[in-house]
């Protein structure tokens, strides 16, 4: 009886924490929006996004249940539809793959990655005849799964994570534990290469930038159709995606990098962010702000440090920075989504009732119940 009663009264108490707005927090920057300690099975966690564009092609999720949870960073381009599609539908083709097995692994993981493009590009087919573009429309995808002490971490394209570990005389290292799919890196340009030995223009230098068939600099996503199969090929009215042949096999693709680590004593936070953050911040830098500054609001804190220097970059200060308005602002920096999420050890393999089950979408000031509810009993 009592920890029924218990358990009604945090999800209560979960819920009206939820419920309050906290964009705007004591920042004074419109355009920034956060949560800043929250509860998960395994610890705590910090998240916020800052929008820089007319729309916000940042997408992100924080989903906790009673023993895992989820994060998801969505980073879109061409416009918000790829990376809104994956927040409304891989947690969800997660949880019924790990239904159907009765598991979690990588193959789990990969299934739900692939269930997703497949149904975007779908969407892709019955939209494109109102809307030709969406064929242009891609994501980048990056997971986070911890359950039952275990990490998973899929990553398609160039979002990032990083884990901070603590050394052997307490100081805190970064690791980093994805690999970017950017044609600005070589390794990408030699796979790209060996998967297409016939095509000498699979990759090429336009204005000292590398771009897959001169045409992207992402490499793996959901999305980018017209990359993907012959069938959604643009107008060639349109040159800005114009193939000068027909595509043969696809030229990028949704294969998610995948890796498995069982989180040690040591592993003390990960940060999950979008490039817009790792394009003004190394990794060094970032672990070391989470360790040394207080928990509450420190995803948000490391947006802030980011908007400082994408600012200095322009001579400018954060001050004046944040006076201007959507649109503009992405002359000065990108959208950027941190999720930082804490592992607490001693809760780490317990189930905690007081980590509610709960769904919380990037720059959405309501959360819902999470899917997570799915495998109750599995
Ligand atoms: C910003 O948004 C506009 C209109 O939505 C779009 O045309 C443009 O490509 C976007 N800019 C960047 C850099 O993403
Ligand atoms: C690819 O990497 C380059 C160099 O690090 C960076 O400037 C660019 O923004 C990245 N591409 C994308 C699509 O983020």
């Amino acid at each position: 009886m009592f920890s029924w009663l218990a358990k009604i009264a945090a999800a209560f108490l979960g819920l009206r924490h939820y419920a309050r707005m906290s964009r705007d927090e004591g920042d004074g920057d419109a355009l920034l929006w956060s949560r800043d300690l929250v509860r998960h099975a395994a610890g705590e966690y910090s998240f916020a996004v800052v929008q820089a564009n007319e729309s916000l092609e940042d997408h992100s999720q924080v989903e906790t249940g009673r023993d895992a949870t989820f994060v998801g960073v969505y980073d879109g381009h061409g416009g918000p539809d790829a990376s809104r599609f994956i927040a409304d539908h891989l947690f969800l083709n997660l949880m019924r793959s790990v239904r159907e097995s009765g598991t979690i692994s990588e193959d789990v993981v990969r299934n739900a990655f692939s269930a997703t493009e497949d149904a975007f590009l779908a969407h892709v087919r019955r939209t494109r005849e109102i809307k030709p573009l969406i064929a242009a429309v891609g994501s980048c995808c990056l997971v986070g799964i911890i359950w039952k002490g275990t990490l998973y971490i899929a990553n398609l394209g160039d979002s990032r994570a990083v884990i901070g570990c603590l050394g052997r005389s307490n100081n805190i290292i970064a690791e980093q534990l994805t690999k970017e799919h950017n044609a600005s890196m070589e390794y990408v340009r030699r796979e790209l290469m060996t998967l297409h030995p016939d095509d000498s223009h699979i990759v090429v230098l336009k204005h000292g930038v590398w771009r897959i068939k001169g045409l992207i600099q992402v490499s793996r996503s959901i999305g980018d159709a017209y990359l993907k199969r012959p069938e959604f090929t643009i107008d060639p009215s349109i040159p800005r995606f114009h193939l000068p042949e027909s595509l043969k096999r696809p030229v990028l693709t949704a294969e998610p990098s995948i890796c498995k680590r069982v989180l040690r004593p040591q592993d003390r936070f990960l940060i999950f962010a979008s490039d817009g953050l790792w394009e003004h911040l190394t990794n060094q830098e970032a672990v070391e702000i989470v360790q040394n500054c207080p928990r509450p609001g420190i995803a948000r804190r490391l947006v802030r440090t980011a908007l400082h220097v994408a600012a200095r970059k322009r001579e400018m200060r954060y001050g004046d920075l944040k006076k201007i308005g959507k649109g503009i602002r992405r002359f000065f920096h990108d959208d950027i989504t941190v999720a930082v999420i804490f592992i607490d050890h001693e809760h780490l393999l317990g189930s905690d009732s007081a980590a509610p089950q709960l769904s919380v979408r990037g720059f959405v000031d309501a959360a819902g119940p999470s899917e997570f509810s799915m495998l109750d009993g599995v």
